[in-house]
């Protein structure tokens, strides 16, 4: 099973403010659903409230160590290993990992691959993702997807795979943006 990490970010690593997505940028959110699908998901416990309810055409896997009350058609795990002993027990090929910033710090160290768009300029974020060392990772696929309209960020797509992984290859689901 594959073990990816999938997250938009701004300039400064910026990934979230108040419990939210700090941009609204329909191509991305399109894309996120396009890669995700029909894949388990798995996701933090304040993430998962963020988000509020279970997306569908995903297995959705809430990893948290307190009896939260979760909707019944959502798996929960009390650790990040055992949602991807559950994913891979139940069949999984590549599992996501869609945040929030405490399950990506953890979840960078063991990641196959990393599928990140790069949002242009810097929002006021109050969570962040890990810096990434460049000289582990190698990247696959580079996209620009620019924005027409001007209250809507562009932002960079790229797809990183860990040096030394030998992996099946990316293939997009959807078209998206023009080569870097
Ligand atoms: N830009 C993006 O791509 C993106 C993606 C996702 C989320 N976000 C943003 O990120 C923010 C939320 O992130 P966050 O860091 O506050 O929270 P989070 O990572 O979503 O959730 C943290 C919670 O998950 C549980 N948890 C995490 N790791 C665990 C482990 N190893 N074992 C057991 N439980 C574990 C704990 O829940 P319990 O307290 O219940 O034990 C912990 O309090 C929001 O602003 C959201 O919008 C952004």
């Amino acid at each position: 099973m594959i073990v990816s990490i999938i997250v938009a970010y701004d300039s400064n690593r910026g990934i979230g403010r108040s419990g939210r997505l700090p941009w609204h940028i329909p191509a991305d959110l399109r894309l996120f659903k396009a890669l995700t699908w029909g894949h388990h998901i798995v996701m933090g416990r304040r993430t998962f409230e963020s988000i509020g309810r279970v997306l569908p055409g995903r297995t959705t896997i809430v990893v948290t160590s307190s009896a939260a009350e979760l909707p019944p058609d959502c798996l929960r795990a009390s650790s990040l290993r055992s949602a991807l002993d559950l994913a891979q027990q139940r069949g999984e090929t590549e599992c996501f990992i869609v945040g929030g910033a405490v399950v990506y710090a953890e979840a960078i160290q063991l990641a196959d691959r990393l599928y990140v768009s790069e949002i242009e300029g810097k929002f006021d974020c109050d969570v962040f993702f890990p810096a990434i060392d460049a000289s582990q990772w190698k990247e696959q696929l580079c996209r620009f997807v620019a924005s027409a309209d001007t209250s809507v960020p562009s932002f960079r797509f790229r797809v990183l795979e860990r040096h030394g992984r030998v992996l099946s290859p990316v293939t997009l689901p959807i078209e998206v943006g023009d080569q870097c």
